[in-house]
């Protein structure tokens, strides 16, 4: 070890002296080759590990449908609401000695979500990284229709890349990202997030930080979803009749949910965002074999908002890959829609949440 470090000291010092191109570094199984110009080869070890935190993102005008399956391209651009109380922190230790990756989930070994992770790492830091620890932190239910795949996958891009000593800027993380779960790419980015589907690669970036919505979710089922989104997208595209309109309608529905949010247009966002989640819903309840994610407590609950709706409350639903019903509403009546939502027959618990910021590295802890 002390022969390396005077290597790199050489190595630096000659640098200094005789100004030459950057060295660049190779990452491999924990060890950092430093190639400077000149041939030589100096090998450091260097801590491989660092946390993340993202949040969760829920769609207002939603993704359902991909282009491309194979790079996980979406088939229609969508807009989401960053959340900021519920999270999951990943920490990602690249290290040399493990035969294998592995995942721990709340303390537990999840070796189901494995090949997920590992393909994810492999993206970021390529096929030849050292294997990985990982360990997962989630203080919401996992798979249920919550997100939790944007918030998983949007802190792994951040941590891996981290703790691979990559340096790399949002959109590139975002598309990592979304090469593995199409909604994580817009959970790296704060507020309201707009993912443009593009022709070749997503863009996606903040339209708006400063429209103090929020977001109350009506839990009724917290078990894990018998049909993936992205399975049951796949099936919406080839067997449902509405599946062609659903995709040409789509950048309509974007344009006139932008114009709401530039114009802060309460009830034409509202009108919009449901009529685009019961479009999407449509389309799974007419697929081969039909996909249905609600139960009776999500249509209880989607009356809970018409009756608030017409006693004047600003509010709206929107519902995802699962049975929770999510309200959206402005901040002065978010406690009103939580109290009627808590008491609607099968709600299990309420969560809330205002909107947050983007994928971040935070201190391990
Ligand atoms: O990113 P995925 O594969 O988990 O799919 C997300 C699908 C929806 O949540 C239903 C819609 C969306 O835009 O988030």
């Amino acid at each position: 070890m002390i022969c390396f470090q005077i290597l790199e000291q050489a190595y630096t010092d000659f640098a200094a002296a005789a100004p030459m191109p950057a060295a660049t570094e190779t990452l491999l199984a924990g060890w950092a080759i430093i190639h400077p110009p000149a041939g030589m080869q100096i090998i450091r070890n260097v801590t491989m590990r660092a946390t993340a935190q993202a949040q969760p993102n829920i769609a207002l005008i939603k993704y359902w449908g991909k282009r491309d399956a194979g790079r996980n391209l979406p088939a229609v651009s969508s807009l989401s609401l960053t959340l900021d109380s519920l999270w999951t922190r990943m920490t990602v230790e690249f290290d040399p000695a493990l035969p294998t990756d592995r995942l721990e989930l709340n303390g537990e070994a999840a070796s189901g979500l494995l090949p997920r992770i590992s393909r994810c790492l492999d993206l970021v830091a390529g096929t030849n990284r050292a294997r990985a620890a990982v360990t997962s932190e989630c203080n919401f239910p996992i798979a249920a229709g919550l997100a939790s795949s944007a918030s998983a996958f949007a802190a792994l891009v951040v941590a891996a890349s981290d703790a691979a000593k990559i340096s790399a800027d949002t959109l590139t993380l975002a598309r990592l990202a979304g090469a593995v779960s199409g909604s994580a790419a817009r959970s790296l980015y704060p507020g309201i997030v707009l993912l443009s589907a593009g022709d070749r690669e997503i863009l996606v970036e903040t339209i708006s930080e400063d429209w103090p919505l929020e977001l109350v979710v009506a839990v009724t089922d917290e078990s894990s979803k018998a049909v993936s989104s992205s399975d049951a997208m796949l099936r919406s595209a080839g067997t449902s009749p509405f599946y062609v309109a659903w995709v040409e309608q789509q950048e309509q529905d974007i344009a006139t949910a932008l114009s709401a949010v530039s114009s802060r247009d309460f009830s034409a966002l509202a009108a919009v965002a449901e009529h685009n989640c019961l479009k999407m819903h449509s389309l799974l309840w007419t697929s081969r074999p039909p996909v249905v994610y609600w139960n009776q407590a999500t249509m209880a609950c989607m009356q809970t908002v018409r009756d608030l709706q017409a006693d004047r409350v600003p509010v709206f639903f929107t519902i995802d890959a699962g049975p929770q019903l999510k309200a959206v509403c402005l901040a002065e009546s978010s406690n009103a829609v939580a109290a009627a939502l808590e008491a609607t027959p099968g709600v299990r618990r309420i969560l809330q949440s205002g909107l947050g910021a983007g994928a971040r590295r935070i201190s391990p802890r």
